[in-house]
């Protein structure tokens, strides 16, 4: 059946990717009209680091259910629908997703949706240096790696790994295996990292990373971390702007950072500062968490469940409606301001 399209443009490309079975898909909207063109998708919870802001006493299996996380077909389906409403990017998140001993299986499946321009991973990079080239053969565009701090002896007292040069190993398997930017996640901590700017410049000066600092949210379990350790991102954003840094327009699938450039660096900076008043009025992500709930804000509520409708391809059109109407119950914004972190106890079950 021939679908009438009145867009035109790079409007019109979309509409034609979002053509299913003839039938053309209404775009992921909310109550605000922001529109939902990025996902991130958790494909376990299990993570061999211990952050001392998000596992500090390492993974311990939730509850007493022995339920498995979202299956390779699972995934397969819910990345579908995804993009058949629009989503153009699906981030993999854990826990520690490179884990799973499918990984490239699971990037494979994601890339079988053609209207998935972008397939990215978030990683603590412990698995970077043996497996990258293959996650870039299955499909793999983009990667996050976790760094704290350059400085092997505090990397190993943050992430309780003495895992640094293997990161750092695997980063350069990165560029080796033809990736040519690899972003880089810093978690900010006051008196740990806060000071080390100059540091952190010095090592991107003539490598394509963009390091993006992000400021320590508060967690159900991590109250006391947060309190001692958070501070705000603008000590950076003084100084970037003071040393010549200017400030970069965003596209519509790109994650929240504020991203810096700077003409003497190859690198760039980005700054994630989630406590920033209109942080949320961007957002363009949607969550899906390793047992197959759809979460709308990192820190909501306990989560819509999928799975029942990820059973078969023929439920795609019932989950896509479920999808859709549970997006009307989106909030405006998250409560962290009022200390209010939902659910949301760590981030190691949706990976931030
Ligand atoms: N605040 C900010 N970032 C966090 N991450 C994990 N927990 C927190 C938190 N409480 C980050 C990790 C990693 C990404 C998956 O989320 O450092 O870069
Ligand atoms: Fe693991 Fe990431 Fe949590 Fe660190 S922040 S413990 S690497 S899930």
């Amino acid at each position: 059946m021939a679908v009438a399209l009145r867009c035109q443009g790079a409007e019109r490309n979309d509409c034609i990717s979002r053509i299913w079975k003839g039938v053309l898909v209404p775009q992921f909207t909310d109550a605000y009209a922001r529109k939902f063109y990025y996902l991130r998708l958790s494909v376990t919870d299990v993570c061999n680091f211990r952050c001392t802001y998000c596992l500090p006493d390492g993974y311990k299996p939730q509850g007493t259910s022995n339920k498995s996380f979202l299956s390779l077909d699972e995934i397969r389906r819910v990345t579908r629908a995804f993009a058949a409403a629009g989503t153009e990017k699906v981030r993999l998140t854990g826990g520690e997703p490179t884990l799973r001993r499918d990984f490239v299986d699971i990037i494979a499946a994601v890339r079988e949706n053609t209207a998935i321009r972008h397939i990215a991973v978030t990683t603590n990079g412990y698995r970077l240096a043996r497996d990258v080239a293959q996650w870039r053969s299955a499909g793999l565009s983009a990667l996050n790696v976790s760094i704290d701090s350059l400085d092997p002896r505090q990397f190993h007292a943050i992430t309780g790994q003495d895992k640094f040069h293997q990161v750092m190993q695997g980063i350069d398997a990165a560029f080796a295996a033809g990736f040519t930017k690899v972003k880089v996640n810093t978690v900010l901590m006051r008196d740990l990292n806060h000071r080390s700017l100059t540091t952190f410049l010095d090592w991107i000066r003539c490598r394509p990373i963009q390091l993006r600092f992000i400021e320590l949210m508060e967690t159900g379990e991590g109250g006391a971390v947060f309190r001692r350790y958070h501070i705000s991102g603008e000590v950076i954003r003084t100084q970037l702007l003071q040393q010549g840094w200017q400030l970069q327009v965003r596209t519509r699938s790109d994650g929240p950072a504020q991203v810096f450039r700077h003409p003497d660096y190859q690198g760039e900076i980005g700054l994630i500062m989630p406590y920033e008043k209109d942080f949320c009025a961007s957002c363009n992500r949607l969550r899906v968490s390793a047992m197959g709930n759809l979460h709308l804000c990192l820190f909501g509520d306990g989560g819509v469940p999928l799975r029942d409708l990820l059973a078969a391809d023929d439920q795609m059109p019932a989950l896509q409606a479920r999808i859709a109407i549970s997006l009307g119950h989106k909030k405006q914004t998250h409560f962290l301001h009022q200390g209010n972190t939902g659910i949301t106890q760590n981030l190691s079950f949706i990976g931030g």
